[in-house]
Order: structure tokens, then sequence, then C-alpha cells
């Protein structure tokens, strides 16, 4: 696996203390939040692993609950068109969502699951992504909490797939082109 990466952007050391400090703006946002109650919601697969430790950074009660949507096909772009595989088990009408995602590349995953969210009624409705990429065409979605401004490459790792492999490395690396081109 490690043979595969070209480069690593991000080290396990590195990831460990973003979240962290993700987790502690989110404790300090949410504080007056608990009555109404707090959902993590991450879309699998690749947010999962940032949530679980995400959810362990956050010092107030929280929900966890999870969304599979599938955007046609396992390559390396998004196509835009989008499908709720699983849907959330909780009801959130009335609750402060978070939404926790892996990576924002052209947007187009999150704007629709963000619509279709809010047409739920949550009580708030919140964005924190690990990772936001450069690109330049991404749709304009206001993320509340940004783990890192990542460049214009194909990356994988800590969750991160290409073609289902590469999700447990502990660090987030640029895939060699050679290997998906
Ligand atoms: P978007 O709809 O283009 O923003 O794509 C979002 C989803 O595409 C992410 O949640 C990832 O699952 C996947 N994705 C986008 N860029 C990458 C990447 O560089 N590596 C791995 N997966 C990616
Ligand atoms: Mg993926």
């Amino acid at each position: 696996m490690h043979d595969d990466i070209k480069e690593v952007l991000y080290t396990q050391e590195e990831l460990a203390r973003r979240v962290g400090e993700i987790g502690a703006a989110i404790t300090r946002d949410y504080a007056d939040a608990v009555d109404e109650g707090i959902v993590l919601v991450s879309v699998l697969r690749g947010a999962a692993i940032f949530m679980a430790d995400l959810a362990r950074a956050i010092q107030l009660p929280v929900e966890m609950d999870y969304m599979a949507i599938s955007s046609y096909g396992n390559g390396a772009k998004s196509s835009g068109v989008v499908r709720i595989l699983k849907d959330l088990s909780s009801e959130i009408e009335g609750r402060h969502v978070i939404v926790a995602e892996d990576i924002l590349d052209s947007g187009l995953t999150l704007k629709y699951l963000l619509k279709n969210l809010a047409s739920r009624k949550p009580a708030s409705l919140a964005v924190a992504t690990l990772l936001r990429k450069d690109t330049e065409v991404q749709a304009d979605i206001d993320c509340r909490y940004v783990g890192f401004e990542c460049p214009d490459e194909f990356i994988v790792g800590y969750g991160l797939d290409y073609a289902e492999r590469y999700r447990n490395l502990p660090y987030i690396g640029i895939l060699k082109p050679e290997l998906y081109s």
C-alpha cells in the first residue's frame, strides 16, 4: 500500500491534532445546543473514520448517524448524480445537525445532501469537512469547519479510497497518478 503513495500530505499526528482542534471548536460552539440534541451525520464510507475520531474529540453528548449515498461509478470523479442507499436512522427535526465530510471536491455530493437534510427542518445544519480541495469549480458551500485546504490531486487514506482501497492508511497522501489514469 505504502509504495503506491507519491507523497504524504498529512501524517497521522497532523490529522489527530487538527481533528482535536475541530472537536474543541465544536465543543465551544455547541455548548448551548445540548438541550435540542446534536447529531453527527457522516456520509459512508469515506467520512466514517473522520467522524469516529471527531466524535471522540467533542466533549458534549452527540448522536452518531450514517447515510450512504452513491454518485455512480467507482472512478476518481464525481458525476453529480446522487442516490440515497441508506438513510438516517434518527429524526433530525428540531435538532442540531453537523455533517462530517471527508473531502469537498466538486461539492456536488454535499450540495445535494444539504438540500435534502435542510428539508427535514433541523434546528441548525453545519458542515465539518476534513479536506477542501483547491479546485477551480466547486459548488458554493458554507463549511463551518475545514480541516485542511488540500491540493487538487487524487488523494487517499484516512477513509479516502480509490476503488475501495487505501481507506485504512493512517495518513493521507497523493496516489501515484499511473495507478488511476
Ligand atoms: P464531490 O461531490 O466532487 O465533492 O466529491 C465528494 C466525494 O468524492 C468525497 O466524499 C469522496 O468520497 C470522493 N472524492 C473526491 N475527491 C477525492 C479524492 O481525491 N480521493 C478520494 N475520494 C475523493
Ligand atoms: Mg469515494
